[in-house]
C-alpha cells in the first residue's frame, strides 16, 4: 500500500527505530527494495532523487514507485530525494509522489525557509509531506576526529540547534534532514558522528529527523542514529557497491544472470540495513 511517512514516522518514533529509503534508480533497484520489504514485512521509503533523472524521468520514477508500491503487502511511502527546485517538487505532488523533499541546503538560510515554506503550502494542501535540510550533508567530505571541531564551528556545515527550531516554526516542515557528521557517497574513513548534536536536535525539535549519506558511514554509528533520534536514513552507494562486489571478477556471458545476481546482492544489503537501524523490528 501506497502511504505517506507521516503514519510511519508515529510508529518509528515511538518504536525508537529508523525506516531505510534506498534510492532506486530503475526497474530492478525498484522492484527488489519493495519486494525485500515484503520479504521482512516492514515498510519502505522509497526514493527518487532528481539527479538519477538522466537514468530515469521523474515520470518513469512515479509510474513504477507507484505499481510497486501500490501492490506492496507492506507501508510504502514514495518520496522525491534531494528536490532542487519548486517546479519538479510541485510536478511530484501532482503526479502523486507521497513525500517530496526540497533541498535548499546549500542557499542561504532565508532562501531555505522561503522555498521551504512554498514546497510546505503547495504540497500540505494537497496531503502531501514535506522534508527539508538545513546544515548541509557534502559529497566526499571527510569528517575525522582531527577536524570535527573546525567543522562543528562553520554553521553551513552542522546543523544549529537554535536554528533549527526557528526553522521548523518557520517553515511548517514535516521532517528535517540534519547534519551531523556524514556525507554522501564514499569515504576515505568511517566519519565520526556528533551524537550530542544529535540528541540536543531530537529533544529540541518535535518532528522526525533525518540521516543522509548513510552508506559507509559505519555499522556502530548508524545503528546509534537509528535507535537515538533518528527516524529515516537515506542509503544509495552501498546499494551500487554490493551489486558491483557480487558481479566483479565474474566471467558472465550471461547478462539476464548478471542483472539477477546483482540483485539479490542488494537486496541482502537492504535486508542488512533493516535489520541494522531495526526497522519495523525487522528480525
Ligand atoms: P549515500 O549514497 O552516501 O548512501 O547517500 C544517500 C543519500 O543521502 C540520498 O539522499
Amino acid at each position: 500500500m501506497l502511504v505517506t511517512t507521516k503514519e510511519m514516522f508515529e510508529k518509528s518514533r515511538k518504536e525508537g527505530y529508523a525506516i531505510v529509503a534506498p534510492d532506486y534508480w530503475d526497474s530492478n533497484s525498484c522492484r527488489t527494495y519493495v519486494e525485500t520489504a515484503e520479504e521482512l514485512g516492514v515498510p519502505v521509503i522509497l526514493s527518487f532523487a532528481q539527479a538519477h533523472q538522466d537514468m530515469l524521468s521523474l515520470e518513469e520514477a512515479f509510474t513504477l514507485g507507484k505499481f510497486y508500491g501500490e501492490k506492496a503487502s507492506v507501508p510504502v511511502a514514495l518520496h522525491l530525494d534531494h528536490g532542487q527546485d519548486l517546479e519538479t517538487v510541485k510536478k511530484a505532488v501532482d503526479m502523486g509522489f507521497t513525500s517530496v523533499m526540497i533541498d535548499a541546503s546549500a542557499k542561504p538560510y532565508e532562501e531555505n525557509v522561503t522555498l521551504t515554506r512554498e514546497a510546505c503550502e503547495y504540497a500540505h494542501a494537497r496531503g502531501v509531506v514535506v522534508e527539508a535540510e538545513l546544515g548541509h550533508v557534502g559529497s566526499g567530505d571527510v569528517i575525522t576526529s582531527e577536524n570535527m571541531e573546525a567543522l562543528r564551528e562553520d554553521k553551513n556545515i552542522y546543523t544549529e540547534v537554535e536554528m533549527a527550531k526557528k526553522f521548523v516554526e518557520e517553515t511548517g516542515v514535516d521532517s528535517l534532514a540534519v547534519s551531523i557528521g556524514t556525507s554522501h557517497g564514499l569515504y576515505k574513513g568511517t566519519p565520526v558522528i556528533d551524537f550530542e548534536r544529535l540528541h540536543e536536535l531530537r529533544d529540541a525539535l518535535a518532528i522526525p529527523l533525518v540521516l543522509h549519506g548513510g552508506s559507509g558511514s559505519g555499522d556502530e554509528n548508524l545503528e546509534r542514529c537509528a535507535t537515538e533520534g533518528i527516524s529515516k536514513i537515506n542509503v544509495f552507494t552501498d546499494f551500487t557497491v554490493a551489486a558491483i562486489e557480487a558481479v566483479k571478477g565474474e566471467d558472465y556471458i550471461n547478462w539476464y544472470k548478471l542483472m539477477k545476481d546483482a540483485n539479490s546482492a542488494i537486496s541482502e544489503k537492504l535486508k542488512f540495513y533493516f535489520r541494522l537501524f531495526h526497522t519495523g523490528k525487522a528480525g
